[in-house]
């Protein structure tokens, strides 16, 4: 799989989507479709944008008993998305139900990656109140490790985190990295920023793109310098 530009749709309704992918008349963006889209207008909008050519990851996050992950996962495999995810903390028995529920009759499945922790969760709070006592580097390569052993394709992280991950899971395993700016742009609320260049160099297979491009005066020039940067 190449190395690709994913832009994070963060939007409330399929009429401000629309008229953000209508300004892209020469590309077909990849899309993150999250849960905020995904709750305010339902399936559907999965099937739209489909339909008009976009690959598709789907990030709803799933985590509850493997059996309802992995019937939920069938009905996502169904809307024929490219992409979609889920916790590591739901365990391995989680992520391999997953698996076998997002496999479609002829064998085919979306890639399906992990959140190993999320990072709005630090250190302090993860000891404190999830009772988690190790360093949360450690905890985040355990659980890309165990995503790894339980068949999954990949993991949300930091660029920075992304040498480290090919390195203990393998340079075929995916990471999909957020928190990526331009070097002349806002940091808004990410804490620890990459440009895409940089992100480049340090090995991300998919970098997830919001801000800097939907709230660019000129959305689709920032794509096309997101795709320069990281991919040409
Ligand atoms: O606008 P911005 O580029 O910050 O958007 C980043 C996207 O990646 C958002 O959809 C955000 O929810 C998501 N994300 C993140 N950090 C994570 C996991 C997901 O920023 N650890």
């Amino acid at each position: 799989m190449g190395k690709d530009v994913i832009i994070a749709c963060d939007f409330a309704s399929s009429g401000e989507v629309f008229a953000f992918l209508d300004k892209f008349t020469e590309e077909k963006p990849y899309v993150k479709i999250g849960m905020e889209l995904f709750y305010a207008e339902g399936p559907a909008i999965v099937r739209e944008i489909k339909a008009r050519g976009h690959r598709i990851f789907l990030d709803l996050k799933l985590h509850d008993i493997p059996n309802t992950v992995k019937k939920s996962m069938a009905v996502l495999s169904r809307l024929d998305v490219d992409m979609c995810n889920l916790h590591a903390a739901g365990t391995a028995a989680m992520m391999r139900a997953a698996l076998e529920g997002l496999t479609r009759p002829d064998g085919t499945r979306p890639a399906l990656i992990a959140v190993t922790q999320l990072t709005s969760t630090d250190e302090t709070r993860m000891r404190e109140e999830l009772l988690i006592d190790r360093p949360i580097d450690e905890v985040v390569m355990h659980y890309a490790a165990g995503a790894a052993a339980s068949g999954l394709d990949g993991v949300v992280c930091s660029p920075l985190e992304a040498g480290k991950v090919h390195e203990r899971c393998g340079k075929g395993f995916l990471t999909v990295t957020p928190g990526i700016r331009f070097a002349d742009s806002d940091v808004g609320d990410q804490a620890r920023v990459t440009t895409p260049a940089r992100a480049k160099e340090l090995g991300s297979d998919y970098i997830v793109v919001g801000r800097p491009i939907t709230a660019a005066p000129d959305p689709v020039a920032a794509y096309r310098r997101c795709v320069a940067e990281f991919v040409d």
